[in-house]
């Protein structure tokens, strides 16, 4: 009986040792490159700062859909600490990645069930793409906060990770003013946070301090960007996907059907195949100096 149980653990281990291998894999063939495109066909023209709030480990997504990324600022309420690279992944690490292969995004919940450090997920994303020369750092007057410096695709670029609360009582207006001016903010399983009361301080900060958002339904909502910003729409909106009763966009969804977009298909947030994929990408009208 013991051993057994002994034989079914090596068993769990060494699966949770290969997990992330051919996930990425699977993401590699049917994900990278068509990230790749979206942002060559889409995203050139926006700057070398990627703004990612709510945007935790995830550096897969900016790394492959911005051509011109230098700089991505991260945050998230996940703990970071400077790791050297290569690193080895735990097994709750391990999951946590092969969500964000298989899903898309990172799970809160499950980060917060045992996530140690959101480094050692980046570093791990940056080995997978291929990225060299990586090194890690911590950032000068502030606790969980690392910089990441490495050469991707022969240029050299560099993550700022933030441990940072973004609701109304936790936000920080000085320190996020530190980091502008923002080029373009992505959002994506941003859990509607921007839709929500608690974070209007931040939604109204990011209204007045961005040139361009690019996000899935879970960023600003529609009708703050209506009127101020050029849209454009991939894909089709038609409904939050297991959040039932919360964050319907009506008009959202009145402006998608008018516009009658061919389905999109890029895994993006929430709802992956189950709902239609949508990224909008909102432009100010008139750029005042950020
Ligand atoms: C569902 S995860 C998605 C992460 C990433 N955007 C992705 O697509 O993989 C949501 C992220 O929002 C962060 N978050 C949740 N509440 C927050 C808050 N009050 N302030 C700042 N970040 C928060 C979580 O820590 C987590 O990193």
């Amino acid at each position: 009986m013991k051993l057994k149980y002994f034989l079914l653990w090596v068993c769990f281990i060494c699966m949770s040792s290969a997990f992330a291998g051919p996930l990425f894999d699977r993401f590699k063939d049917k994900q990278q490159q068509a990230l790749v495109d979206f942002g060559n066909q889409n995203l050139k023209n926006v700057g070398a700062h990627v703004f990612y709030p709510f945007g935790g480990p995830d550096i897969t997504y900016p790394l492959l859909m911005f051509p011109n990324f230098e700089v991505l600022t991260l945050m998230g309420l996940e703990p970071a600490k400077p790791v050297d690279a290569p690193v080895e992944l735990d097994n709750k690490a391990l999951n946590n990645l092969s969500s964000l292969y298989r899903s898309s995004f990172f799970r809160t919940i499950d980060m917060a069930a045992g996530l140690r450090n959101v480094a050692d997920l980046i570093l791990k994303q940056l080995e997978n793409l291929e990225a060299t020369n990586v090194t890690v750092q911590p950032i000068e007057g502030r606790t969980n906060a690392v910089e990441i410096k490495f050469i991707y695709n022969s240029k050299p670029r560099m993550i700022r990770y933030y441990k940072a609360g973004l609701n109304n009582e936790q936000i920080n207006l000085e320190f996020l003013e530190t980091l502008k001016p923002f080029d373009v903010v992505l959002f994506k399983a941003a859990s509607y946070l921007p839709h929500q009361k608690p974070f209007s301080t931040f939604r109204n900060f990011m209204l007045e301090n961005t040139k361009t958002f690019v996000q899935d339904s879970t960023g600003i909502p529609y009708d703050y960007l209506k009127d101020r910003f050029s849209l454009d729409l991939h894909g089709q909106y038609l409904m939050p996907y297991k959040f039932p009763g919360g964050f319907e966009q009506q008009d959202f969804r009145k402006y998608s059907e008018e516009l009658k977009k061919p389905v999109l298909d890029i895994c993006f947030g929430y709802g992956c195949k189950k709902v239609p994929t949508n990224i909008l990408i909102a432009t100010r009208k008139e750029t005042p100096s950020l």
